[in-house]
C-alpha cells in the first residue's frame, strides 16, 4: 500500500534573511578589511540565499584581539553565576525563536524541517541549558579547586548540524569562561550569523562570541593565530590532520571532532523491527551526513535475508524532497561537492562487486539529491566498506560468530560510533566493552544528550564534547 500525503510547506515568512553579510566581531557586524563575499544557497533548489564575507587574516586577527580583550577586562572578571545567567538568556531566546533557527538551517543546509524542528535547534537550546547550569559549580565538576579557563578559543564547525555545532562549541567555552572566535562551515553560515543577533538580544558582553565567516583559509589563519589558546574542530579527518601539525609545537590545547565509519551490529536475537528503524535512524537521519552514522550494517548471516526484505519495505517509505515540507524524511545533499563524493564512492561499490539497492523514488529535478542506498555483498576490503561516505548509503556486512561481529566492527582506522542489537544484556555488556568506539548505543542510535560525553578514538579525533568530560577540554589541568 502506498501512502500519499498532501504537500505541507512550511512557510518561510518568519525569516529575514539579507542579502549581504558582515562579520561579527566586538558585539556589533562590522565589513572585512579586504575580504571578498561568497554566495551561500539552498541545497535543495540551487538559489542564492544571501551573500556572506570571507573573512581574511586581519579580519581574524582583529576578532582575537576583541575576544583577548573581553577575556581580560569583562569575562574573566564575572563571577560563574553571572555567566551563568547569560547562558540561560542564550536558551530561552533559542527556544523562543526556534522556529525561525529551523526554517533559516533547513533553507541553508537542505536538511527536513522535521529535523531541524525536533533535533537541531531543541538540542542546541538544551546544550546552553546544560551548561548555564555548571558556570558556578566547576570546582566541584572533580577538575581540582579552582580549574581556570585557558582564555580565547579558536573553534570551527562542519555543515552537517549548523547550529548544533556551534552550540556544542560555544556553550561550554563561555560556561568554563572561555571567549571565542567561531568560523561556521561556508555552506551553511546563516544561523551562526542568526546566532550573533542573538548574543547582541542577550547582551552579552561584546567580545565574548565573534563569528567570522569563510573558507578553509579562514579557518587556517584562526589556527595558527598566536593569541589563541585553544582550538576545537570538527570536520574531516584530512583537515583535522593538518590542524593538529599546525598545532604541534605550539602551547595551544586542540579537541577534534573528526570523521567514522560506525558499526550498527544485528546479533540473531536482536527484536527486528525496532532494529529496522534503528538502523533507518542510523544512516538516513539528516541525509547520513552523520560523523556517527551507523554506516556499516554488521548483520548475522542467519537472519540477513529477513532483515534485508523488512528493511527494503520501510525505505519504500521514506519520502525524499522538499526540505520545508514536514512529511519529508530525507532532504537535499548540503553541496555539489559532497554530491560529487557520495556518487563517486558508491560507485566504487558497484565495480568493486558489490550490489546496489534504492526504493523507487522521484528525486527533484533542481538541487542537489541521492537516494537512500544500500549494497550488500560488501566486503571488508571494498571502500565503501573502509571509507566515510556521509551520505545516504549503507553498507552491509554479514557475520557468523560474536567475536567475528567484534573483529569486523574493529577493523576501521575510525572509532567514534557503534550500536548492538540483542535481546541479551550480558551481550550489549560483552560487546560494548570489546568495540573500540567512543560512543556505543544500544537497541537504539542516534541518541544525544548534553550531558553525554562524546568523541572518537583512532583517527575520530582526540578529546570529548558534553558532560562533565567535555568542561575539562575548556579549562587548564585536563584530568
Ligand atoms: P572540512 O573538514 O574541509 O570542513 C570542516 C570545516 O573546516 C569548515 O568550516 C571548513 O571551512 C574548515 N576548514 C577547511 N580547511 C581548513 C584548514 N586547512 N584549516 C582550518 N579549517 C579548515 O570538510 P568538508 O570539505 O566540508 O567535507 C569533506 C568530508 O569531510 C565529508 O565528505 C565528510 O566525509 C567529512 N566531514 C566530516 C564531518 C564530521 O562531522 N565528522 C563534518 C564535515 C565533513
Ligand atoms: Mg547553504
Amino acid at each position: 500500500m502506498k501512502f500519499e500525503y498532501a504537500p505541507a510547506p512550511e512557510s518561510t515568512a518568519i525569516v529575514d534573511i539579507q542579502s549581504d553579510y558582515n562579520l561579527f566581531i566586538d558585539g556589533k557586524f562590522v565589513p572585512s578589511k579586504g575580504g571578498k563575499r561568497f554566495a551561500t544557497m539552498n541545497p535543495a533548489n540551487e538559489q542564492v540565499l544571501a551573500k556572506v564575507t570571507q573573512g581574511t587574516a586581519a579580519d581574524v586577527d582583529r576578532a582575537v584581539k576583541a575576544a583577548t580583550n573581553a577575556y581580560k577586562k569583562t569575562w574573566s572578571k564575572l563571577p560563574g553565576a553571572d555567566r551563568g545567567k547569560y547562558l540561560f538568556r542564550i536558551a530561552r531566546i533559542l527556544q523562543e525563536r526556534a522556529r525561525e533557527f529551523a526554517v533559516l538551517e533547513s533553507m541553508d543546509n537542505g536538511k527536513p524541517i522535521r529535523e531541524t524542528r525536533d533535533t537541531d535547534i531543541p538540542l542546541a537550546a538544551a546544550h546552553f541549558f546544560y551548561h548555564a547550569g555548571w558556570a558556578d559549580k566547576l570546582e566541584h565538576a572533580g577538575l581540582g579547586a579552582n580549574p581556570k579557563a585557558h582564555g580565547v578559543v579558536g573553534q570551527i564547525i562542519p555543515w552537517n548540524f549548523p547550529l548544533l555545532m556551534l552550540a556544542w562549541k560555544i556553550a561550554p567555552a563561555l560556561a568554563t569562561g572561555n571567549t571565542v572566535v567561531l568560523k561556521p562551515a561556508e555552506t551553511t553560515p546563516l544561523t551562526a550569523l542568526l546566532f550573533a543577533e542573538v548574543c547582541q538580544q542577550a547582551e552579552l558582553p561584546n567580545g565574548v562570541v565573534n563569528i567570522v565567516t569563510g573558507d578553509g583559509a579562514t579557518g587556517s589563519a584562526l589556527v595558527n593565530h598566536p593569541g589563541i589558546q585553544k582550538i576545537a574542530f570538527t570536520g574531516s579527518t584530512e583537515v583535522g590532520k593538518l590542524i593538529a601539525r599546525s598545532v604541534v609545537g605550539t602551547k595551544k590545547a586542540l579537541t577534534l571532532e573528526l570523521g567514522g565509519k560506525g558499526a550498527n551490529i544485528v546479533f540473531e536475537d536482536a527484536p527486528i523491527d525496532e532494529t529496522v528503524e534503528g538502523i533507518i535512524n542510523g544512516i538516513y537521519f539528516n541525509q547520513g551526513h552523520v560523523c556517527c552514522a551507523g554506516s556499516r550494517l554488521l548483520v548475522q548471516e542467519n537472519i540477513k535475508d529477513e532483515l534485508i526484505e523488512k528493511l527494503k519495505r520501510r525505505m519504500s517509505m521514506i519520502r525524499v524532497g522538499d526540505p520545508l515540507d514536514k512529511n519529508t524524511d530525507l532532504g537535499a545533499i548540503n553541496s555539489k561537492a559532497q554530491l560529487t563524493k557520495i556518487q563517486e564512492l558508491a560507485q566504487s561499490g558497484d565495480t568493486e562487486g558489490a550490489e546496489r539497492w534504492s526504493p523507487e523514488c522521484q528525486l527533484p529535478e533542481k538541487g542537489f539529491w541521492f537516494p537512500p542506498t544500500f549494497f550488500t555483498g560488501v566486503s571488508q576490503s571494498h571502500r565503501i566498506a573502509r571509507e566515510e561516505i556521509f551520505g545516504p548509503v549503507l553498507s552491509v556486512i554479514t557475520f557468523r560468530t560474536p567475536s567475528e561481529a567484534i573483529e569486523k566492527a574493529n577493523n576501521t582506522p575510525y572509532g567514534l560510533s557503534a550500536g548492538i542489537w540483542t535481546d541479551k544484556g550480558s551481550r550489549i555488556l560483552w560487546s560494548a566493552q570489546q568495540l573500540k568506539a567512543g560512543v556505543i548505543w544500544a537497541n537504539t542510535f542516534n541518541k544525544f544528550d548534553p550531558a553525554s560525553p562524546f568523541g572518537g578514538y583512532k583517527e575520530s579525533g582526540w578529546g570529548r564534547e558534553g558532560g562533565r568530560h567535555g568542561l575539562a577540554a575548556y579549562l587548564k589541568g585536563d584530568m
